[in-house]
This record gives C-alpha cells, structure tokens and sequence, in this order.
C-alpha cells in the first residue's frame, strides 16, 4: 500500500468544532510489528473526540498537529505487521485504537493486535463500531467499582444511570440488568419509552424537579451511581445514595477530584469515583457475544457517510445523540 492515497478528516490546531474539520487525502498509514492494517467499515464518535479537539483536555492528550480523529472502529484486516499472530488479510473484526494514534475517521487505519478482536458475522460493523468506548465504560463502571456480577450471581443492587439515552447510558442499562439489580435511569422527556425498553425499572426526566433531584419513584437509595450526564453535584447525589453507596463519575471536572479526595481524606462511607476507561479486548469479545446472541441492543442515533463526517461530529457536539453515532467510508 505504500504511496497509496486516502480519504481522511482532520483537523490541524485546538478549536473549530465540525467546521475544523477538513477534508484530505493523505497516504494510507503501513502497520508496524504488532500493528493491523484496517479497510474500515464503520467508525463511531465518542465525546472524548470533539473535547480533545476542543483543547480542554490537552493537559491529558496533547495533541501533535494534524490529526485524524476516532478511535472506534470495524473493518476487514488488509495488511498485518510481523508480529501479528493471531489475524490474517480478509478477518472481520472490532478495534479500539488508542486516543493519542486515532486515524478512525478515514478509509483505512492502523490498530495494535492487542485491542482489535474478531467481529461474528451475525454482529454488523456498525454495532461493532459502537463498542469499544461507549461500551467498555459501560462495562467497566459496572463490573469493577460498582461490583455488579453481570451473571446474575450478586446480591440485589439499586443502580441509577445519569444519562441512559446516551452512548455509554444506553449499554449500561442493559448490561446493569443481566446483574441483580434495580435500574433507575435519567433521559429527557423525549427518550423516556425507549429508556424503559432498554430494561430500565423506573426513568426519571431529567428537566423535572424530581429528576434534578434524582429521587427513585419507588423511594430507593442507591447503592451505585453510573453518572454519564455532566454537572450535577455532590450535593445532589448525596441524600441518595445508600449507607455505602458510589457515585462512579464518568466526565469528572475538578469538583469531583475535590468530593474524591475529601471521601478519601474522611474515610467516608460514601465516595465519589472518577473513572477513566482502561480498555480490554476480552471485555471487548464479552461485549461482542452479548450482541450475537442479542442479549445487548446497540442503538443507532445516526449514520453518516465519511463525506459527511463533519455532521456527525456536529451532531456528537450537540448533545442530542440517543444511542450511538457512526460515520461509514
Ligand atoms: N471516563 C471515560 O473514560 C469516559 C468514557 C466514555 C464517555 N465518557 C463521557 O461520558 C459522557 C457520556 O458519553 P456518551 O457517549 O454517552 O454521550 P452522548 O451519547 O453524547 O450523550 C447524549 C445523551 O445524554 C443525554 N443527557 C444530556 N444531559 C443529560 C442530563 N443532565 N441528564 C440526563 N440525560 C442527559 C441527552 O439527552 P437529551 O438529548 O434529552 O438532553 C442525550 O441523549 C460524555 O461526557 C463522555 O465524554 C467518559
């Protein structure tokens, strides 16, 4: 492939939202050692993208200038590095490429062997394309700070998810319900029906005094909080929560650093998590199954063509999205 040209959007400096996003052609990136040379087939969004692009991050992720964003992607194997072992040239599969490499809004990119697992036939690219970030978090935020045994097997535990029409909320609702849990959940007015198709037990709106309150309809404290909306306080969580319940804060701002290191400091029963995603492709290959044997719903906001990437990345920007966004070359 080497010298050959490929369509791509990147961006070149902080800022601009979608109108800094430009259109390229760039040489197809070669996979090194441990590396896989992916034909994508869809990329998802992830707000981690816009925010990086933004600059608000750039303590965490500077970036090097230009750059091709995304991360989230399925595909055909076109080309494998030297160390490739366990995938050869025509393999469906999944990959999470990592933040600081990105290349996923493009018509081909480079992940490692280590993150990239392979795609059953009866699970589209685009459902693949959704799960690396969103559900990983999901996962992630469930199985290990908050201890819900996705089996079943773990004694009965009440869960509110901030969020749950989201791209992470909308997986962790459905994977909080294989556990032994109660599920209260927060959308907008709109998305309240499809919330509780998901599994949700009871769904708060989140405009409404008892949803900015967070008060379980049925009265229960929580023992677990996902949080995947932004900007609720301390404050609010608090009177919620069970003796030891945690609230495991997916978009932590410099409040939730300070609640975390007070809890801490004051041996407080009740703490605030803040959670970084620290990706597995085991946990990517659970996720997989679970979608093949339709145990797990992946909800499609919109689908974009690479063309017109830059209407995802508005539409990611606004807020708005029920589910997840694709872009497909
Ligand atoms: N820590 C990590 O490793 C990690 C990993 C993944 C994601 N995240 C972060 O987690 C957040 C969620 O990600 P996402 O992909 O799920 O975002 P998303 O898909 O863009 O979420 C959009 C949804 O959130 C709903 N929403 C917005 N504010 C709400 C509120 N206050 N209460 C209830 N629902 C609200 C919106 O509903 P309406 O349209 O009705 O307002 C919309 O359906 C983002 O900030 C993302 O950066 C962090």
């Amino acid at each position: 492939m080497a010298g050959k040209l490929m369509h791509a959007l990147q961006y070149s400096k902080y800022g601009g939202g979608a109108d800094g996003l430009k259109h390229v052609e760039v040489p197809v990136p070669t996979p090194h050692k441990d590396e896989i040379l992916l034909k994508l087939e869809a990329t998802s969004i992830n707000p981690v993208d816009w925010k990086i692009q933004k600059g608000g991050l750039r303590p965490l992720f500077p970036r090097k200038f230009p750059h091709i964003p995304g991360t989230d992607v399925a595909g055909e194997v076109f080309e494998v590095g030297p160390g490739v072992k366990n995938f050869k040239v025509g393999d469906k599969v999944v990959a999470k490429i990592s933040l600081d490499v990105g290349g996923g809004l493009a018509e081909f990119a480079v992940s490692k062997e280590s993150l990239t697992v392979a795609r059953p036939p009866e699970v589209s690219a685009v459902e693949a394309s959704a799960l690396p970030v969103a559900g990983l978090t999901a996962h992630q935020a469930l199985t290990q700070p908050a201890g819900i045994k996705l089996d079943g097997s773990g004694k009965q535990a009440n869960i509110l998810i901030t969020a749950a029409s989201g791209g992470v909320g909308h997986l962790a609702v459905q994977l909080a319900k294989l556990g032994n849990t109660h599920v209260t959940a927060t959308c907008g007015a709109r998305n309240i029906e499809f919330v509780k198709s998901l599994g949700a037990d009871e769904v708060l709106d989140y405009r409404t005094p008892e949803g900015a309150a967070l008060k379980s309809p049925s009265g229960r404290k929580y023992d677990a909080v996902i949080h995947c909306a932004t900007g609720i306080p301390w404050s609010t969580f608090e009177p919620n929560l069970s003796e030891n319940g945690k609230v495991i804060d997916i978009t932590p701002g410099p409040n939730a650093f300070l609640t975390f290191a007070v809890k801490k400091v004051t041996c407080s029963k009740k703490q605030l998590i803040p959670l970084f995603l620290s990706p597995k492709a085991e946990n990517l290959d659970y996720l997989l199954k679970l979608v093949q044997e339709r145990k797990l719903k992946v909800v499609i906001d919109s689908q974009h063509p690479l063309s017109k990437a830059e209407d995802a990345w508005a539409r990611s920007i606004s807020g708005r999205a029920t589910g997840k966004i694709i872009v497909e070359p």
